[in-house]
C-alpha cells in the first residue's frame, strides 16, 4: 500500500497483533486510541501512535488524514446511558471514523471487526445498552458507505488455540464458538490484501483439525453482501 494503515484500537489486543502483522508486511502504520500508557506499552516500535477518542471527531481528522486503509477494532462501553454507551463507540464512533477517513475525497478500504450475535436483538447480550442493536447499527453504516469493506464478526474471543488450530468462516450468524486474537487479527490482516474479502460479512471461528492451507480460498468461499459495482 502506498499511504498508511490506520488502527483504530490498535494497542488493544487484536489492534496490536494486526499492528504487529503490517509492520512485518513494511506497511506504515497509525494506531488511534486514548491511553499513551497503553499505547507505550503494548505497540511495537514503528507504529505512530495518535491520542484519539473515536467519540470525538476533532481528535480523528489529522491521524486518518490520506489513509489507504482503516482496520476498527474498539471496544465499546457497556453503560445503559452516558459516554460509555455502546451507542457512542459502536456506532457514532464508526461513523465519525468514516467521516474522517473520506474527508477530501479519500476512499480507504475498511475492515471492522463486530461480533457474533449483531443481528440476534433478543440475545441477552442487548441487556448492556442495546449492545447488539448498535453494533449492527455500526455494521449498516460501513456496508452502505459505498467504500470497500470488510465486517468480520468474531466469536468469542481467546488467547490460546484451545479451540483448535483449524478457522471457520461463516455467514448468516448462526454459530457460535471460540476463536483466537491471532486468527481475528490475521483474518483482518489478509482482508487488506484479498480481493475476494471485499464487501463481505462473515463469523470466525476456530475448531478441530489443521491450519486452513489458503486465506484467499477461505475469502473466495464467502458469498458478497451485495453484488459489487462494476460486477454485476
Ligand atoms: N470479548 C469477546 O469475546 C469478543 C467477541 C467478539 C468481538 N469482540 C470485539 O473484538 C474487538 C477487539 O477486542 P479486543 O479483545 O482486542 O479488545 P481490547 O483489548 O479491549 O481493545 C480495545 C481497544 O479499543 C480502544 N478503545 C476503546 N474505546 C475507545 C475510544 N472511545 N476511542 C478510541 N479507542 C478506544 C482501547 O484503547 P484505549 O483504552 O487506549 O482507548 C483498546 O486498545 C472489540 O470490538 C470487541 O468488542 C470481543
Amino acid at each position: 500500500m502506498e499511504s498508511p494503515v490506520v488502527v483504530v484500537g490498535g494497542a488493544g489486543r487484536v489492534g496490536r497483533i494486526i499492528v504487529q502483522r503490517l509492520l512485518e508486511r513494511r506497511e506504515s502504520v497509525r494506531v488511534i486510541g486514548r491511553s499513551v500508557q497503553h499505547a507505550r506499552r503494548h505497540l511495537a516500535p514503528g507504529a505512530v501512535f495518535s491520542q484519539g477518542d473515536v467519540r470525538v471527531p476533532q481528535t480523528l481528522a489529522t491521524p486518518l488524514a490520506g489513509c489507504a486503509a482503516v482496520v476498527y477494532c474498539v471496544e465499546p462501553g457497556t453503560d445503559d446511558r452516558g459516554p460509555d454507551r455502546p451507542e457512542t463507540t459502536l456506532h457514532q464512533g464508526v461513523r465519525n471514523v468514516l467521516a474522517a477517513a473520506t474527508a477530501g475525497g479519500n476512499r480507504p478500504q475498511v475492515v471492522l471487526v463486530s461480533q457474533l450475535h449483531a443481528t440476534h436483538q433478543g440475545h441477552p447480550l442487548n441487556a448492556y445498552g442495546r449492545m447488539l442493536v448498535w453494533r449492527f447499527a455500526g455494521e449498516e453504516l460501513l456496508r452502505e458507505s459505498g467504500l470497500p469493506y470488510t465486517v468480520v464478526r468474531p466469536g468469542w474471543l481467546v488467547d490460546d488455540r484451545t479451540a483448535g488450530e483449524r478457522v471457520r468462516f461463516e455467514q448468516g450468524d448462526q454459530g457460535t464458538g471460540w476463536v483466537s486474537r491471532d486468527d481475528v487479527a490475521e483474518a483482518c490482516v489478509q482482508a487488506l490484501y484479498i480481493p475476494a474479502a471485499r464487501g463481505v460479512t462473515f463469523e470466525i471461528f476456530n475448531e478441530p483439525g489443521p491450519a486452513i492451507p489458503s486465506w484467499s480460498e477461505a475469502y473466495g468461499s464467502l458469498v458478497w453482501d451485495r453484488t459489487p459495482v462494476g460486477l454485476t
